[in-house]
């Protein structure tokens, strides 16, 4: 990986934190992004801990708002000129119901519309790589999912897991209408299950009953090295800069669920998206 620039999301805790931490292991240049410079320096610190020479870099932005993901995308295009990887990792999961500032419910806005509205903000990076790729960490909690067209915001029947596999199949819907649009052969879209891996993920926004399930739920998870172990596969493997559109599972590619194989729902999906980030052409904006 090295003169490669890999940028990952979420990447201060958790899966996050192993992936960027596996990447510098292979010599890439990594930008962590998070949502306050404190928790980056802290990420930055806590890698060259353990690998002195990492080269790592920062980038900031609560990706609830689309204001702050696009300022960030502007402030990588001002100091970088490509992006090799992005791995759109950052998600959430909410007991409740609330907005964010763009008027958005929460999972829906950061675990599909940040990934959609960033990286289409960072294609003019990303087609400056040889091999560009974007990695989206999904779930197999998509299989449970279902886009409720009629209201994406759950306004009328909001449930955290209802809201979560919703924003995980959209992932894997994301990835393969990327692949079908897509106006550069060369840029390549993978969707990844990382597994049951043990992280806070299940504590940070829950009611406390909600918690309680996560922290029995999370016993028999992986670590999240282990739970790394695909996106960085993906991002540093030879064999799979070609296959993209796919969904994959333990460093393979995994049968998707029936719901993210409806080519109507991904094509509506992304005109809804669209809307939703306020972009006219996903490609050539
Ligand atoms: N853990 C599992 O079993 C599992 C299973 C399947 C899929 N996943 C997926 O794996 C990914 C990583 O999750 P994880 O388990 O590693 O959870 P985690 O430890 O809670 O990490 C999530 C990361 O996303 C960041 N994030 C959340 N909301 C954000 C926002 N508004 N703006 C910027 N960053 C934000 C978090 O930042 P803060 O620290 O600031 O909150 C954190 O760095 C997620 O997409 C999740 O859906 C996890």
């Amino acid at each position: 990986m090295k003169n490669k620039t890999c940028l990952v999301t979420g990447a201060n805790t958790g899966i996050g934190l192993a992936t960027a931490k596996a990447l510098c292991k292979n010599g890439a240049r990594v930008i962590v992004s998070s949502r306050s410079k404190e928790k980056a320096m802290r990420t930055m610190d806590a890698i060259r801990e353990e690998l002195p020479d990492a080269d790592l870099d920062y980038a900031l932005a609560d990706l609830s708002s689309q204001r702050e993901i696009r300022k960030m995308a502007a402030g990588l295009k001002n100091s970088y000129s490509k992006l090799d990887v992005l791995i759109n990792n950052a998600g959430g999961w909410f007991s409740t119901f609330a907005l964010t500032e763009d008027g958005i419910e929460r999972q829906w806005a950061i675990n599909h519309l940040a990934p959609f509205l960033l990286t289409q903000q960072l294609l003019p990076l990303l087609i400056q790589s040889e091999d560009p790729r974007i990695i989206t960490v999904s779930s197999d909690s998509h299989f449970h999912g279902k886009i409720h067209f009629d209201d994406v915001n759950l306004r009328q029947n909001y449930h955290g897991l209802r809201a979560y596999a919703q924003s995980k199949l959209a992932n894997v819907l994301f990835t393969r209408e990327f692949e079908r649009r897509k106006t550069e052969r060369k840029l390549s879209s993978y969707a990844v299950q990382p597994g049951l891996v043990k992280t806070d993920i299940g504590l940070k926004h829950t009611l406390s009953l909600h918690g309680l399930a996560w922290k029995i739920r999370r016993l028999t998870g992986k670590s999240p090295e282990r739970g790394a172990e695909t996106s960085v596969y993906l991002a540093i493997s030879k064999e799979v800069g070609g296959i993209s559109g796919a969904y994959w599972d333990k460093c393979k590619q995994k049968n998707q669920s029936k719901k993210a194989n409806s080519s109507e729902d991904a094509s509506r999906l992304w005109e809804l998206s669209k809307e939703m980030c306020g972009i006219d052409t996903y490609f050539d904006g």
